[in-house]
């Protein structure tokens, strides 16, 4: 099987292998480097993650350049999967780009409209273009945060009387874009150990500086930096813990 050009080995584990494979890997072989290319090959089918309204509010950074790597492990304090690692994952959110990518999302619907399927009647196509024309602008548009308030405030009257959609501030649509970024993310991590890669998600970094070193606008911000590379045989600091499944799984 193939998606725009990518082969998907039959050789690669399988989603629950890829999950228990999986781990955060703070130390990096220096011996083994990865090919730039299946990270590429990686990124590109983790833009197939579930994303809010398809907007696609994310850009990822591939950084393999030396000078970036040495200044982007400084800016993550020197930890040792920042250290060791081969190349970087800088995952970003651009939530900024919505009006492009409603846009981008309008065209191509009207592109389909011209070769439409049968079971997508002019109606629902029509429907799907009103979604980006006027829900999107709606819920994505504010002027210094000051408009989310408005809605959130008109939001919370209605839903005294009927189920409404609460998440509308400025702060809430930052989220909305953070959690489709960071499915992205889990998805390219899963990918990279279904072909036997290893990565490790990262937090604990210079976000401002690092936004800075890859010349991102202001309005952009780091959702994790992930180092890649393949373990070392200490490359795992410890076994795997979760607190019991039982204290997470609700039953109803
Ligand atoms: C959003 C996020 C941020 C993280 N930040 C760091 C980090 O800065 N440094 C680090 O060593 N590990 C980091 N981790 C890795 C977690 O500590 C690790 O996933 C957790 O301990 C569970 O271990 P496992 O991934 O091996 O199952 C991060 C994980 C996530 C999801």
């Amino acid at each position: 099987m193939r998606w725009k050009g990518i082969k998907f080995s039959r050789m690669e584990k399988s989603v629950s292998e890829a999950l228990q494979y999986r781990r955060a890997v703070r130390l990096f072989d220096p011996e083994q480097p990865i090919d730039p290319e299946e990270v590429r090959q990686c990124l590109q089918l983790a833009t197939l993650a579930p994303n809010s309204s398809n907007l696609q509010l994310w850009e990822f950074h591939h950084v393999c350049a030396p000078s970036l790597k040495a200044k982007i492990a400084e800016y993550s304090f020197g930890q040792n999967a920042a250290k060791t690692a081969d190349q970087f994952v800088v995952v970003v959110v651009r939530k900024d780009l919505w009006p492009q990518r409603a846009k981008w999302n309008i065209d191509s619907i009207k592109a389909l409209q011209l070769d439409a399927p049968p079971h997508l009647s002019d109606l629902r196509l029509r429907e799907v273009i009103r979604y980006y024309d006027r829900l999107i602008p709606f819920l994505y548009f504010d002027i210094w945060g000051i408009l989310g308030w408005i809605k959130w405030l008109f939001f919370a009257i209605v839903g005294l009387f009927r189920p409404v959609y609460r998440e509308v501030t400025a702060c809430d649509m930052r989220i909305v874009a953070h959690k489709s970024a960071a499915l992205a993310a889990q998805s390219f991590m899963l990918l990279m150990a279904a072909r036997g890669y290893d990565t490790c998600p990262m937090e604990g970094i210079d976000t401002r500086r690092i936004r800075k070193l890859l010349r991102l606008p202001r309005s952009a911000e780091i959702n994790m930096v992930i180092a890649c590379g393949i373990r070392t045989d200490k490359g795992i600091y410890g076994p795997r813990l979760r607190v019991p499944f039982s204290e997470v799984y609700r039953p109803w």
